[in-house]
């Protein structure tokens, strides 16, 4: 495939599929290694189908296999497939890729070349909200070494976790590296033990995941395996440190996504490991929730914490740093994925949050009514599927013209639905608790009505309002390290048997053992 091909390439996409990828996206495939692109072509050079894979050293990846719709039926894309499997055969790999499950072509062709079904995940394709099923092909044998699927979905027996963990016995001289990869950030921080940040580092994946209209958890990984080491080297650099100088380890070991979650705990066990240095497993909401006292150390306890993320919406009381209990949560979509849902309704950028925020800036709040979820219920629970449904009807029955003229005021009335819900549920929370002070962590809370109306009501309430910095909102390494200070210590060669999770319970530090 070359630049040359990409205006074909890009019209058989959008002719084959409903979240066809742009140009910039093929342009950029074009640049990654290990990649495999092809195209076949007519003697004239017209392009008739194309194959984008990549080539990983121990599984390969089919992602996209489309032919023109005049063309189909000759066989055109069995050749393309064929001669990828071949080589992947020759390579002993595993072939990995998705399918629509109602796609019977593809389907017929995956299955007429070996591939088998591995698992289906859930709602995965955003425009239908379909499932996606995920086919596996194990290499030809007598072709080549042993695709190692096995290898890395196993498990070792862990040795013991010392069921008290000593969380007296944690304070450590020196300086802290925190690691955080559970979604779609990679992210290194070196912070002191009096709990200043030295250096923070993230590098977002969203460029990566904008294509596909939402995190691929394959892909995520790939991409923290491929950028951890530079991260990491990045945060001790701008803390002008290096490892030797290093006095303990913390990473974020769950929840969040299992493949994504690993690359950070291997990452800083080895560190850890190789200069026998402590290390202190975090719990990824811990961090969350660390992110208001990093940003302000003489902030007041108790206090009533909302986190509200493209994952998560939650209501959680902090008695004193370490102690946490869980108040209230959404009872269906978090209140980012809310806003990130509507704002491919609309139109705008991904994930959707920032864009739909700064476009209801320009709107009339007051201009369409949305249901405020659970605005009537005594519980400090939340629900944004209502407000949801009621954008998509909404825009269902208007014109293109009629869209495009009330955006912003659309956009404005959407979002004062979703942050009134989560004020005023925080704050009656908060009263209802009686606590001094009310904060908000997540990258919701970087939501521009958000901050104004929570620092407005809980003003009004007579309480301490703390809004962290933008890039202590969203994951970063920062906000691990400082709920790593709270947290229980592991020394050598205890922490070799934790393990990453995909889910930890609230008040959770350490995973239980596999
Ligand atoms: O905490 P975060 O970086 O990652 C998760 O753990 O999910 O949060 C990302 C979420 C996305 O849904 C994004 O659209 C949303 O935070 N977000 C916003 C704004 N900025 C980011 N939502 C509303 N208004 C914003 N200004
Ligand atoms: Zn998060």
């Amino acid at each position: 495939m070359r630049p040359e091909d990409l205006s074909a390439v890009v019209q058989i996409e959008a002719a084959c599929f409903g979240q066809p990828w742009t140009k910039a996206m093929f342009a950029e495939e074009l640049r990654q290694e290990p990649g495999w692109r092809t195209v076949a072509a007519e003697q004239q050079g017209a392009v008739l189908g194309f194959l984008i894979g990549r080539c990983y050293a121990d599984e390969w990846h089919l992602l996209d296999l489309a032919v023109t719709q005049a063309r189909r039926g000759e066989g055109i894309g069995g050749i393309l497939l064929d001669e990828f499997l071949g080589s992947a055969d020759r390579a002993g790999r595993s072939v990995l890729l998705e399918v629509r499950p109602g796609n019977a072509g593809a389907l017929g062709l995956y299955g007429s070349r070996g591939f088998t079904s591995l698992a289906l995940r859930r709602g995965y394709y955003p425009d239908t909200g379909e499932d996606a099923l995920v086919m596996i092909r194990d290499p030809r044998a007598g072709t080549g070494g042993s695709g190692d699927r096995q290898g890395h979905a196993g498990r070792t027996a862990p040795a013991t976790v010392p069921a008290d963990v000593d969380r007296a016995a944690r304070s450590f001289e020196g300086l802290l590296l925190a690691i955080e990869s559970s979604c779609d950030d990679s992210a290194a921080a070196v912070l002191n033990s009096r709990g200043e940040v030295l250096s923070s580092v993230t590098h977002s994946q969203d460029s990566i995941h904008e294509r596909y209209g939402g995190v691929v958890p394959e892909v995520a990984s790939r991409a923290h395996v491929e950028r951890m080491t530079a991260v990491v080297s990045e945060a001790l650099r701008l803390a002008e440190c290096n490892v030797d100088q290093l006095a303990a380890v913390a990473a974020t070991v769950g929840p969040g996504l299992i493949g994504a979650l690993l690359i950070g705990v291997q990452t800083a066990k080895a560190v850890a490991w190789s200069r026998r240095l402590p290390f202190f497993p975090v719990n990824h909401i811990h961090g969350h929730l660390a992110a208001p006292w990093l940003a302000q150390s003489d902030a007041r306890f108790p206090m009533v914490t909302l986190v509200a993320s493209g994952g998560h919406t939650l209501l959680i009381r902090i008695e004193d740093r370490t102690t946490f209990r869980l108040l209230g949560q959404t009872l269906d979509d978090a209140a980012g994925e809310a806003f990130d849902k509507g704002a491919r309704l609309l139109g705008l950028g991904y994930p959707g949050g920032r864009e739909l925020d700064e476009l209801a800036e320009k709107g009339d709040p007051a201009s369409f009514p949305f249901p405020i979820g659970m605005r009537r219920s005594p519980r400090p629970d939340f629900s944004f599927s209502g407000v949801k449904t009621a954008l998509y009807y909404l825009l269902r029955g208007m014109t293109a013209e009629e869209r495009a003229r009330h955006a912003a005021d659309i956009a404005a009335s959407y979002r004062q639905a979703i942050v009134e819900a989560l004020v005023s549920k925080t704050l009656r929370a908060a009263k209802q608790e009686k606590v001094p002070t009310v904060a908000v962590a997540g990258g919701v809370a970087a939501n521009s009505l958000l901050r104004r109306r929570l620092a407005e009501a809980g003003g009004h309430a007579g309480m301490e309002v703390l809004i962290p910095p933008f890039a202590y909102c969203t994951d970063n390494a920062a906000m691990i390290g400082a709920a790593a200070l709270r947290g229980p210590r592991l020394d050598y060669p205890d922490y070799l048997a934790v393990d990453a999770s995909a889910s930890l319970a609230l008040g959770q530090w350490i995973p239980a053992k596999a």
